[in-house]
């Protein structure tokens, strides 16, 4: 898909990788951008230094997403492009609150349901639409530290995966975005903000810290491609492959590998407890 003449929805557009879609969407031509986010007065600015509108959603709110999507339809035109970005990241193990694993799921895969269901009737009737979601290797993979964001990022890929596998003979395309570290605020984002920044906890990656900017460069060559992985950080590619040929392995290797990233103080299993 080309992005040029088209229109896009990027949720979590106010910060970080959702804020540096929105602006690559607008500079590669766009009709138009809403960029959402429940902060609105950051999607506000995004969309005003872009041309594009603004809207204040929480996106775990189903009604908001239907009426967000029902409104754009209306009011700008057909929506081309659904990004469903918007995420969080929190530390935590078995002893974490099942609460707050509920709360991310809201986030990370009802929001992705909702926006499906909201806009994939709309795109079928014109015949076809495109849906990015942004995941994270840990999708893939695994995440030190953080049993909810494992869970949850796997669960949104899942999803995506399904509604590829079933829409696509209706003209539904679907990338799930998988990277490891991207810097952005999403530390200073986060409902633990402090506890992170106390443990110096960085969000994924033993293969580089990327720009949200070089992050947008691989959507637009991966949109472009219409492929359904998009990695930023090609080694997320082989850790697939290898953990596909032989699970045992893999997950030998990232035991050995979480040993090797912190010492005892450090330990993941330990970040919560601080002991
Ligand atoms: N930064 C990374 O290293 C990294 C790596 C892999 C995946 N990701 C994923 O990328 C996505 C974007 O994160 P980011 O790094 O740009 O973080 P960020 O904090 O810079 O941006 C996230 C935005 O989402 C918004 N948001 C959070 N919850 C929301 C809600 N319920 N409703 C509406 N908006 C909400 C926040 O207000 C914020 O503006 C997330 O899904 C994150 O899990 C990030």
């Amino acid at each position: 898909m080309e992005i040029q003449g088209k229109i896009a929805v990027v949720t979590g557009g106010a910060s970080g990788i959702g804020q540096a879609l929105a602006e690559r969407f607008h500079a590669d031509g766009a009709a138009h951008v809403v960029v959402v986010d429940r902060d609105e007065a950051g999607a506000a600015a995004v969309a005003e230094s872009i041309g594009g509108t603004g809207a204040a959603v929480d996106v775990t709110d189903e009604a908001a997403i239907k009426q967000l999507v029902n409104d754009t339809e209306r009011d700008i035109g057909p929506i081309d492009l659904f990004v469903s970005n918007a995420g969080y990241v929190t530390l935590g193990g078995l002893e974490a609150p099942v609460e707050d694993l509920n709360r991310m799921f809201d986030v990370h895969v009802l929001a992705h349901l909702y926006a499906a269901r909201a806009v994939v009737p709309h795109m079928v009737e014109r015949g076809g639409g495109y849906l990015l979601n942004t995941a994270s290797a840990a999708g893939l993979l695994s995440q030190f530290g953080s049993l909810h964001y494992a869970v949850t990022k796997h669960a949104a890929v899942a999803l995506a995966e399904w509604i590829a596998i079933t829409h696509g003979h209706q003209g539904i395309k679907v990338s799930v975005l998988c990277p490891q570290a991207v810097a952005t605020n999403i530390v200073t984002n986060s409902p633990t903000a402090d506890q992170l920044a106390d443990r110096g906890a960085n969000v994924a990656g033993a293969d580089g810290t990327l720009t949200a900017e070089e992050t947008a460069d691989v959507v637009t060559e991966s949109l472009r491609e219409e492929r359904f992985h998009v990695l930023p950080h090609p080694e997320v590619a082989k850790y697939v492959e290898r953990k596909g040929a032989d699970v045992d392995r893999w997950i030998a290797g990232m035991q050995r590998w979480q040993t090797a990233m912190f010492d005892a103080d450090r330990h993941p299993a330990n970040w919560l407890t601080g002991t």
